[in-house]
Order: C-alpha cells, then structure tokens, then sequence
C-alpha cells in the first residue's frame, strides 16, 4: 500500500522518470547532487501541494523548462487512485483519477505524506507551530470533522484580527468570540485526543531509541487552565484590542516535550532529537494504520547523518516493524541501510533506476 508509481517530468535535474515502490522499505541512494532530495521533494509535494525546500516553486522547474509535470499511483486499503501535478503559468493544478480537483488538500486526503529530513530536529527544538503541525496533520488524517472545525476556527481568528487591527477601541469583536470559542474547544479536544491515541506509541518507541530517557508529552492549549475559551477571550479582550491581535486559542497551542523531567527542547542533542522527532512520526503512522488499515508514505532524507549505527540500526529496525512504506535516501554504499532495502534505486545523471 502506499506510493506504487511515481512519475516526474521537468522537475528539478530530472527530465524524466518512472519509479515503481515497493510497499515497505525503499532506498534512494546516489553521490551528493545526484537528486536524491529532489526525489523525495516531488513525492512530498504531489501530497502536501507545496515543497518542503522553497516557496518558490518555479525553482523547481527544470532549467529552460516552463512546466513540470508530477503523477502517482496510489494504493489504500481498498482501492487505487491516480493523482498528478501539473505547474504552468505560476499556476499548480492538480487531478485525481483524471479529474481536476478543486483544491490541492484532496491530494492530502488521499496520499499521507509524512518527512524526516534535516530539519526535523525542529519539530523538538523549534517553535510550537511545528508541534501544532504535527498533530493537526495526524489529526487531519484520522478525524472526519478535523478539517472543517480547523478551518472555521482560523477563518473567524482572522475576521477578529481583522477588526481588532482596524479598530481597537470599538467593541464590535464580540461577533466572532461565539464561534472562535465553540471551534477552538472543539479543535482543542480533537488534539487532545488525537496525543492521547498516539502516546503509548511514543512511550514504546522512544523507550529503546533514547536509551532508557524517560520522556513526556502534555498538551498545552493556548488559554488558561480551568477556564473556558469564551470566559478567556473575554477577559483578555482589553489586552487584545491593545496588542491587535487574538492571543489566547489553540492557535497558540503546544506540546510541552520532557526528557527525564526537563524540557527537552533545552537539554537533548541534534541526534536525540532526531531520533525522538522520528519516534513521533513512527507514532503516527502506526495509529493511522491501525485506525485506517492503509498506510502512510514516510520520507526519510539522509536517514544516516547525525546518527551512529548503533542507533541508525535500532532505528531502522523500528521503521520495519512498524510496516508503513517508507523512502529513505542515502549516500552511496551505506550497507547497514540498504541491507533493510525492499527496493533500492541508483540516482545519477538525472536518471533514477532501481537496481534490487
Ligand atoms: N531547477 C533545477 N534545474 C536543474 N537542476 C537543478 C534544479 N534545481 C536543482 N538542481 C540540481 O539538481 C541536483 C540534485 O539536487 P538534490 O538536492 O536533489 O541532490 P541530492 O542527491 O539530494 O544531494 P545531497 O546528497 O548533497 O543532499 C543538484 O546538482 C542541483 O543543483
Ligand atoms: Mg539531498
């Protein structure tokens, strides 16, 4: 289940390729510059409907070339979708099943994306937005209602912005109170339960990959503690007017992450936090297969660099174990991870060609 083809088209240093994945383990491995990242970018981008390296998408064009175009055959649990990407014109539009959809989040729905690059140490040692990003994506993926409940949260926060930058002293922002406090409870709890479903995961998996550190996780929801959002917002209502912006709501959400009592954020290593960062994902997408009996597509990026092959190896065997399919890049003759390969493809050239 999972990605079964992939097909890229004018993006990146890639004229043109065509990949079959293997359910489980593959490998992309290749010299630096090979384009092994730019692998995993369109693969990312056919789910998310943005790159996880630029904003400017026209970066990705290949050079002289005015489009590119980025297809994939999908597999759940009960049947298989063709979704594709075409950008033109500065325009992205995307297709499922031959069909234009209306907007890039039904490619999502479909195709669960999930990254582990160089960058995922900030999912514990960056700012909170990338822990609501977290668990708003894995909430997004097994919550019917999450979606709709997130998005009328943020479009009533934006229409109080609004009035509160406009008019500050006015006492007009009461009209959205209602209904940012009944979407933001609700948003609330739906993480709330959502960290709930995936905690012993984490417990399980950070057990063995942190050495015996003992870890926590608590939600932290953005407004005081025995206080309802609508009496939150209400008695801050001064404040915000002051300031001009909403400062209370799950917006303004966390985790607050604990290793052996302390924050984690503060006292882990680049290593440990990778390998903690991880164990949140691995904790995902066992709860999605376990909730959705499909599995999500895990994008791993250099898996090896910042580890030590004791703990690459442990992770590794963790990745299996947990079954989702996963694709993971490497430099060239790195054994310990391409001996849990399903499927290994060689990248040079702008070609990418599966060698096992
Ligand atoms: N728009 C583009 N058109 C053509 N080539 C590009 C474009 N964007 C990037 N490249 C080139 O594509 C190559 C592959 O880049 P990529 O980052 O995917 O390599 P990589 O295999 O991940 O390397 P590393 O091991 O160093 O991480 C690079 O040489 C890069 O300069
Ligand atoms: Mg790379």
């Amino acid at each position: 289940m999972g990605l079964r083809h992939l097909s890229i088209r004018q993006f990146r240093c890639f004229p043109a390729v065509d990949i079959e994945l293997s359910p489980q383990i593959n490998v992309v491995e290749g010299k630096n510059a090979s384009g092994k990242t730019s692998i995993l970018e369109a693969i990312f981008l056919l789910s998310r409907g943005r790159s996880f390296r630029t904003p400017h998408l026209e970066t990705a064009l290949r050079q002289g070339e005015e489009e590119f175009y980025l297809a994939a055959r999908i597999a759940n649990r009960t049947s298989i979708v063709d979704v594709s990407l075409k950008r033109r014109n500065s325009l992205l539009q995307p297709t499922v099943a031959g069909k234009n959809a209306a907007t890039l989040g039904q490619l999502a729905a479909i195709f669960p994306v999930q990254l582990l690059d160089g960058q995922a140490n900030l999912l514990i040692q960056g700012g909170a937005r990338y822990r609501r990003q977290f668990l708003d994506w894995g909430a997004f993926h097994v919550e019917r209602l999450f979606h709709e409940t997130w998005q009328k949260y943020h479009r009533a926060l934006k229409q109080r912005n609004v009035l509160l930058k406009g008019n500050r002293h006015g006492n007009d922002i009461s009209v959205w109170d209602a209904e940012l406090a009944q979407y933001g409870e609700k948003l609330s709890r739906m993480r709330e339960q959502y960290l709930r479903d995936i905690y012993e995961s984490i417990l399980e998996l950070t057990k063995r990959t942190l050495d015996g550190v003992a870890t926590s996780i608590r939600y932290v929801r953005g407004w005081a503690e025995g206080s309802s959002l609508a009496e939150t917002l209400q008695a801050t209502s001064k404040r915000d007017r002051l300031l001009g912006t909403t400062c209370s709501g799950p917006h303004r959400a966390d985790l607050v992450i604990q290793v052996n009592d302390r924050p984690a954020q503060e006292i882990i290593s680049r290593g440990q936090a990778k390998i903690l960062a991880a164990s949140l994902l691995l904790a995902q997408a066992t709860f999605y297969q376990r909730q959705l009996g499909a599995s999500t597509t895990l994008l791993v990026d250099d898996l090896a660099a910042e580890l030590d092959t004791e703990h690459l190896t442990v992770l590794l065997q963790q990745i299996q174990e947990v079954g989702s399919q996963v694709i993971l890049t490497t430099i060239e003759s790195q054994s310990v991870v391409t001996g849990s390969a399903a499927a290994v493809f060689h990248v040079k050239q702008g070609n990418c060609v599966k060698m096992l």
